[in-house]
């Protein structure tokens, strides 16, 4: 193989910029290969696996590779002979389609298409391949490979969650009756793939071919690609919207949950999505909506290999109604923006949460997110007033109303509030937006105590009432943290170590010396009767950012002090902040965490803060590393706390891969039993985010 001095892999996905830049600097990099190198080669290739993606790529190191948009790279080369970069290259633009890529090389054919053809890896299949053998495993023990053998009894449950009638007889995995993982011919769903897997049958075959080749002016045509079959890659490829750099898709904001999804799905319409689900329901395949991946319990990536379903595309704002400050916009748009949008028109979205430059408003409706405004401006079920949905089998439900008052019939909108994903996917959002308030107060006080915690807010409601908007609390663990890892912050009240708890609360009134005058007067009775220490009332924009960044800062802060075990639950006010106690008390009992012996402790802290207002707090347990033992330490003591207590074990975050299995904890067997209907009855397959939420 030739060898350059010039060893360059160009993967468009993985270039750090975005947008225009990033499409310039693909044209650039594609134009300059085209003057450095006599061949190109469009290629496809069959069964993506990165690993042996990476192999090839290292032993062409000295040729370059490109993974690109196929729009892109059609404009690099031109699309015409009028603007073409060389002579005939725009014949290999036309047939830049679906799941392929670029090879510049000096090798000449005979070399590139020797290696190629030979170049071919068996690995496990994912869904959607069609099975090349049926494969029955019999009734009796349960063996697998060649030397039969035994199946690890720990994977009991793994089978029969996966479908087989499995069972532990004298610790032995032991098969009711005969299963039939597939059929030949069959397309496997992603149970099925997942049970090849376990029982070592590979039938997927990881492959490059070469489809035409160009050098000098001259297009050969080497094979054909074969567009029109029926497979899930080709099917869906000619949306154009596969992508191949997933790591960022398949792992979750905390780095807790990781998916192997290989297909991920950028959709840029409500047909393409329809289209999409249409198809993945025929096939039995399932997926994964996705909107920004800040879900905190798992929700938004895959368990398996489920096939990813990402909105950011979907980024639209289609109207809005400056009379009545109705948005109405895809799923896709990142809150932040849909705020900024709405701001710039005298309104502001009714959510907010420390997410909100990477969170969708797809995503937020999705978990029913809360944030830190719940107390003023409501709950997503009544602020949102229509969705566009498209169901499991491809209908599109347009129901975007913008009206406050109908009740004609079910309010169907609702059952996909807080529906994490499970019943179909939100493209569109009909939202009322609420006018921006003239003028913002906020202020910080350090408390000594949670009951004083709790008295503040009895005294900010009766003086503030009306335009109090936002009443959070943290401790001080939380502070220290956030001073440990946000080095731009500091503690607007200083000499407060004493205090065990912060206060921030926000006022949201039409008249600023009014409200002034009144959070004044709130301050001055809170230190008359000693319920803060000390307290700040911000002065100007610029520090009520600062205020707001520390108490939104505490996720982050958390997330860089290592890994993280989050709760978000709902109690009674009275018992809020007791719950980050009792399970402090059971970690140190269990000698999970030893205050006094760090070196020797799996847990750093346990941490609490939240939303006071709305009687739900975030119980944090801060760890060196997951571990099983910190784990079942916590959970279901957690859990039974707060059912004990009459509390949700979700406040806003929802279920998601975490706490699918411990809805009972807060709704009963009946209401289960509803769900599951209702599941049934919208998504029969069980393609939608399956192995989550109700499982
Ligand atoms: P994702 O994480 O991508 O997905 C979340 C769930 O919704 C998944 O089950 C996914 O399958 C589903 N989903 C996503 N988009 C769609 C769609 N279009 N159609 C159907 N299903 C879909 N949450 C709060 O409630 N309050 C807070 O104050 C808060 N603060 C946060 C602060 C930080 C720093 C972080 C990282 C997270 C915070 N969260 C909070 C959690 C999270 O941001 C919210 O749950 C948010 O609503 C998730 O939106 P997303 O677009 O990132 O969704
Ligand atoms: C918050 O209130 O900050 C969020 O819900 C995120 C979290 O719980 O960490
Ligand atoms: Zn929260």
């Amino acid at each position: 193989m030739p060898k350059s001095k010039r060893q360059k892999i160009v993967n468009l996905t993985k270039t750090s910029k975005k947008g225009k830049e990033g499409k310039d600097e693909l044209v650039s990099l594609m134009r300059e290969a085209c003057d450095t190198f006599k061949h190109c080669y469009i290629f496809k290739v069959n069964n993506m696996r990165n690993n042996y993606l990476k192999d090839v790529r290292n032993e062409w190191n000295t040729s370059r590779f490109f993974f690109g948009k196929n729009k892109v790279m059609a404009k690099a080369f031109g699309n015409s002979p009028e603007d073409e970069y060389k002579s005939n290259i725009s014949s290999l633009s036309a047939r830049l389609v679906g799941n392929v890529g670029l090879l510049f090389t000096n090798s000449e054919p005979e070399a590139v298409l020797e290696y190629f053809n030979k170049f071919e890896k068996q690995d496990y299949a994912r869904a959607g391949i069609k099975a090349n053998e049926t494969v029955v495993i019999p009734a009796g023990p349960v063996v697998r490979g060649e030397d039969n053998e035994k199946f690890p009894h720990n994977m009991e449950s793994q089978l029969r969650h996966l479908g087989m009638t499995t069972s532990l007889v004298n610790g032995v995995v032991t098969n009711q009756k005969p299963h039939t993982i597939c059929k030949k011919g069959e397309t496997l769903s992603a149970e099925q793939a997942q049970l090849l897997k376990h029982f070592y049958y590979q039938m997927a075959v990881f492959k490059i071919s070469i489809l035409s080749h160009w050098c000098d002016g001259k297009l050969e045509i080497l094979a054909e690609d074969e567009v029109n079959n029926e497979d899930a890659e080709s099917i869906l490829g000619k949306l154009g919207v596969l992508e191949f750099d997933l790591e960022s898709y398949n792992v979750d904001w905390m780095k807790k949950y990781k998916g192997k999804s290989e297909i991920v799905l950028r959709p840029k319409s409500v047909q393409e999505v329809s289209e999409v689900l249409k198809y993945c329901n025929s096939e039995n395949l399932a997926v994964c909506p996705q909107g920004g991946n800040t879900g905190l319990v798992g929700g938004g990536v895959s368990v398996f290999d489920e096939i990813i379903i990402q909105l950011g595309r979907m980024n639209e704002i289609r109207s809005f109604d400056e009379q009545s400050g109705v948005a109405v916009c895809d799923a896709g748009v990142i809150l932040e923006n849909l705020d900024n949008f709405v701001g710039e028109r005298g309104y502001m979205c009714p959510l907010d949460l420390g997410a909100k430059g990477t969170c969708q408003i797809g995503g937020n409706i999705s978990t029913n997110a809360g944030g830190l405004r719940l107390l003023r401006y409501g709950s997503l079920h009544g602020t949102v007033l229509g969705l566009e949905v498209v169901l499991a089998d491809g209908t599109v439900l347009n129901n975007l109303s913008m009206l406050r008052k109908d009740n004609t019939g079910l309010d169907l909108k609702q059952l996909f509030i807080g529906a994490e994903g499970s019943l179909g996917i939100v493209t569109g959002v009909s939202i009322l937006t609420p006018k921006k308030p003239n003028s913002v107060n906020v202020a910080l006080l350090a408390v000594p105590n949670y009951e004083f915690v709790l008295e503040n807010f009895k005294l900010a409601k009766s003086h503030l009432g009306e335009i109090l908007s936002a009443f959070e609390f943290f401790d001080s663990k939380s502070l220290q943290l956030v001073l440990k890892h946000l080095n731009q912050l500091r503690n607007p009240l200083p000499n407060t170590e004493d205090s065990k708890f912060y206060v921030l609360l926000e006022t949201h009134g039409s008249n600023f010396e009014h409200d002034q005058e009144k959070i004044e007067m709130f301050l001055e009775a809170a230190m008359e009767k000693e319920f803060c220490s000390n307290g700040s009332l911000a002065q100007g924009e610029g520090q009520v950012r600062d205020i707001w960044a520390i108490r939104e800062g505490i996720p982050e802060a958390c997330g860089k002090e290592g890994a993280v075990y989050k709760y978000d639950i709902s109690l009674p006010l009275k018992s809020l902040y007791s719950l980050c106690e009792v399970v402090e008390k059971k970690l140190i009992n269990d000698k999970i965490y030893l205050p006094n012996d760090f070196e020797n402790s799996l847990v750093k802290q346990v941490l609490g803060y939240g939303h006071v207002g709305d009687g739900n707090i975030h119980l944090n347990i801060s760890a060196k590393q997951y571990d099983s033992r910190v784990l079942n330490s916590i959970e279901p003591f957690v859990y039974e706390f707060t059912k004990k207590n009459q509390g949700s074990i979700s406040a806003e975050h929802g279920l998601g891969v975490m706490k699918g299995k411990f809805i009972s904890y807060s709704k009963s067997d009946e209401m289960i039993t509803v769900m599951k209907n209702i599941k049934n009855l919208l998504d029969p397959n069980g393609i939608m985010n399956p192995y989550k939420f109700l499982v």
